[in-house]
């Protein structure tokens, strides 16, 4: 566990992106158990999206939580256009999405659009703040954007969201996300084969005291091409970020959720991870 002001940030977090994808959403019984699970296994994070399922993923969340007492850590997420139609038109939402993006309409970071989507994602949710409020996969110019950073600030200020992050695996963007002094929490993947790239960035965070959250641990090319298991691929990963990072594991399993928690608190020797990362980081896939 590590703390940020007001803030538990567990060692693993529950990653939500295909929890109510269209055609294989899980159920509000299979949702409450993977909570509950994370409850007895000391896992706080839950990390969504309002584009996650088209928004359903942060209903199925809301819905959820009020029979289930917390506490949990929320970050959500905003960035991408979604469908976000009132009932009885909301299973169209999906078709909406897909409509949009191919219309060339795929992300939006205008200012007043972003502040918007955390009172929609609070609505959704059916909570009176989220932890941090994230820019979701942020382009240079939404991190440049004084305007939206502005904006980002009074959405802290007003009390909606304890911290403002920024989620990319784009080094360049992180480094100037980090410079604006408005981030204090970012999220990256953080397999092995993005680690080499994104290690500076990292210790920068630990120096700063700039939360860490990484996702895509379990990446299929590492295990194609370094003939690694689901074990070694967490335990490698734990071992190159920060100490108090949050490592994210998407899974509807509560079993997978007892043993990547305890993988990702148990790291291999760090130069054997380093190793590993070399290795994959040579072949240039
Ligand atoms: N741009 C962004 O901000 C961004 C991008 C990507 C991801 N994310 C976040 O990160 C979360 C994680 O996504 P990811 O793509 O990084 O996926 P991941 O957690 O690396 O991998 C998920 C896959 O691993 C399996 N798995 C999990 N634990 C396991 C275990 N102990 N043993 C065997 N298999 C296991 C899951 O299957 P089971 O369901 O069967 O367990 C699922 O197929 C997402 O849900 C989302 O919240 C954010």
């Amino acid at each position: 566990m590590s703390k940020s002001p007001n803030i538990t940030w567990s060692r693993l977090g529950l990653g939500t992106g295909t929890l109510a994808s269209l055609g294989r959403a899980s159920s509000a019984k299979d949702v409450e158990r993977i909570l509950v699970s994370m409850l007895e296994n000391g896992v706080s994070v839950i990390d969504t999206a309002n584009t996650y399922g088209s928004t359903a993923c942060e209903r199925l969340i809301g819905r959820v939580m009020k029979n289930i007492q917390g506490p949990f850590t929320l970050v959500t997420k905003a960035g991408y256009c979604h469908g976000d139609l009132p009932l009885p038109l909301r299973p169209l939402n999906p078709f909406l999405k897909k409509a949009l993006q191919r219309m060339g309409r795929q992300q939006c970071f205008e200012p007043t659009y972003i502040a918007k989507c955390l009172e929609r994602s609070l609505y959704r949710l059916g909570i009176e703040r989220v932890s941090t409020f994230m820019l979701h996969d942020a382009t240079m110019e939404a991190v440049t954007n004084d305007h939206l950073l502005s904006v980002l600030e009074n959405l802290k200020t007003s009390g909606k969201t304890v911290l403002v992050g920024v989620s990319t695996g784009d080094p360049e963007i992180l480094q100037h996300a980090l410079s604006t002094g408005v981030f204090g929490v970012i999220q990256t993947p953080a397999s092995l084969r993005h680690a080499q790239a994104l290690q500076s960035v990292w210790h920068q965070c630990e120096a700063a005291g700039i939360h860490v959250i990484a996702n895509h641990i379990y990446d299929p090319h590492c295990f194609r091409h370094l003939g690694v298991n689901h074990e070694l691929l967490m335990r490698a990963s734990a071992s190159l970020l920060p100490e108090g990072a949050t490592i994210l594991c998407g899974t509807r399993n509560p079993s997978h959720l007892r043993q990547s928690n305890e993988w990702a608190s148990n790291p291999i020797p760090r130069p054997d991870a380093e190793r590993l990362a070399e290795e994959i980081y040579a072949m240039e896939i």
